[in-house]
């Protein structure tokens, strides 16, 4: 790496040349935001060119699971790219790598699950997905049956289609998104509910009530598929409410709905279980798999398809040819070998149990230090995910307006302290999501820094 570059040169390159995601860059071209270079990581730390060190309690973007700087996945790819950097996965083609991750992911999937498609992101996951749902349905004979139904709040991607599976406003506002074959539902998000009078079982009755009337609104028969994340991520981290899969999972039946789940988030166990669909119960026809299939060490994403849907496609192949779908990078040897070195070394060192262990600690310790604050809305999580949401009144439950920045101020104060969580898209809402290598030392390491961050804003 080229150090000799000084941090004012490389801050002027990046204000004239680098476009970065989700970012006002009004603000950043006027330098009202600063920009933060990072130049290594350790653990669940990373420090940036200014020598500054975070404890970073969001693993990068819900990703990074086993922790920074591990010379197993590390070395795994530099002995991959010696031997073989690339080759395409098309008309039968593999790696040592890419087959044994497919028996691994199989492996890990829920019953019935044996085959895998890769990609680079969870966006052209579920981009792929989508195909695939419309290209069965066209193989059965039903050409009509093509919507998507996915929730209010879901996060599925940013690109058209998966921009537009997304239920959050700001994927929308001037992309011209949703497209029109994408409907969303109602978000299982108890704590804002309107009726506050309904318990957990109730309001799950009620998610899967709206779903059915969406259903029968829109026409069972033009109804492809469902995608929702067992756990709400980017849309809040919030955990389903009691009975809520089992709920949706019947309506999906009696219409003959697939169903995605995304995984992105919650897959090779986060929730502290292999996988959230096992977690909750699900029954999907494709799961989606990205962040933690490779830990971020490298780009990688798949669609793990069912046995039902697969000898659908099959039969595709069979009467119409090769299936029209592929990408340069699919099974890209380098993620595939990052992939097995993650995978294994999350069993090694028992990362799975880890993450439900350390993450209920972090979840109870954050509800002792502030669930009893006035301003503190709702504490929730699951396995190593936790969200704090933030509300003016709390009797009432009043939230603050957005323009108060509470989010983004108590995100920021937290980083002064040492520690960075995130301050989610759409609400006031503090998300954490470690790696699941946390300690519990670490754990309260952040619950400290998260409830000085609190007092001192509020
Ligand atoms: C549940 C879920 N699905 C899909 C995606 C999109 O993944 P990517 O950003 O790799 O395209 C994300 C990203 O955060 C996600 O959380």
């Amino acid at each position: 790496m080229n150090k000799q570059l000084n941090n004012d040169q490389l801050t002027q390159w990046d204000h004239d040349h680098f476009f970065h995601p989700s970012t006002h860059l009004a603000q950043f071209a006027r330098r009202e935001m600063g920009n933060r270079i990072i130049q290594t990581a350790n653990g669940v730390h990373i420090t940036d060119r200014e020598g500054r060190s975070s404890l970073d309690a969001f693993a990068g973007l819900y990703c990074v699971n086993v922790g920074y700087g591990r010379t197993e996945i590390a070395d795994a790819i530099a002995q991959q790219a010696h031997e073989l950097a690339y080759y395409h996965s098309y008309v039968g083609h593999g790696t040592e790598a890419s087959i044994t991750l497919s028996r691994m992911i199989a492996e890990r999937a829920p019953e019935g699950m044996n085959h895998v498609y890769y990609g680079m992101s969870g966006s052209d996951a579920n981009e792929t997905n989508i195909k695939l749902v419309w290209y069965y349905n066209n193989i059965l004979g039903r050409p009509e049956k093509k919507k998507i139904i996915s929730r209010w709040r879901g996060y599925h991607g940013s690109g058209l289609m998966t921009g537009s599976l997304t239920g959050l406003e700001l994927f929308h506002n001037k992309f011209d998104l949703p497209l029109s074959q994408v409907v969303h539902t109602q978000a299982p998000y108890y704590f804002r509910r309107k009726d506050r009078t309904m318990s957990e079982a109730d309001f799950s009755a009620d998610c899967a009530q709206k779903l059915e009337e969406l259903i029968l609104h829109e026409g069972p028969d033009t109804i492809a598929a469902f995608i929702g994340e067992p756990v709400l991520g980017t849309g809040g981290i919030v955990p389903p409410p009691a009975g809520y899969w089992d709920a949706i999972q019947k309506v999906l039946q009696k219409y003959d709905i697939l169903l995605i789940a995304d995984e992105v988030v919650t897959g090779f166990g986060r929730l502290g279980t292999m996988m959230g669909s096992d977690h909750y119960g699900l029954k999907p026809d494709l799961i989606t798999i990205a962040k933690g299939l490779t830990s971020a060490y490298a780009p990688l994403s798949g669609s793990i398809v069912s046995d039902r849907m697969w000898d659908v496609l099959e039969r595709g192949t069979d009467e119409f040819g090769a299936i029209g779908h592929g990408w340069t990078y699919s099974a890209h040897p380098i993620g595939a070998a990052a992939g097995v070195a993650n995978l294994k070394l999350i069993d090694q060192l028992n990362l799975v149990s880890n993450a439900g262990d350390v993450g209920a600690y972090l979840n109870k310790a954050m509800n002792d230090a502030l669930g009893d604050h006035a301003n503190i809305g709702d504490i929730r999580g699951e396995g190593m995910l936790c969200a704090v949401e933030l509300v003016k009144d709390r009797d009432d439950r009043v939230f603050f307006d957005a323009a108060d920045k509470v989010g983004p101020r108590i995100v920021a104060k937290m980083f002064d302290l040492g520690v960075i969580a995130r301050a989610m898209p759409q609400g006031d809402i503090i998300g954490f999501a470690p790696p699941f290598s946390l300690t519990h030392d670490q754990a309260d390491e952040v619950v400290a820094a998260t409830k000085a961050a609190v007092l001192d804003v509020l």
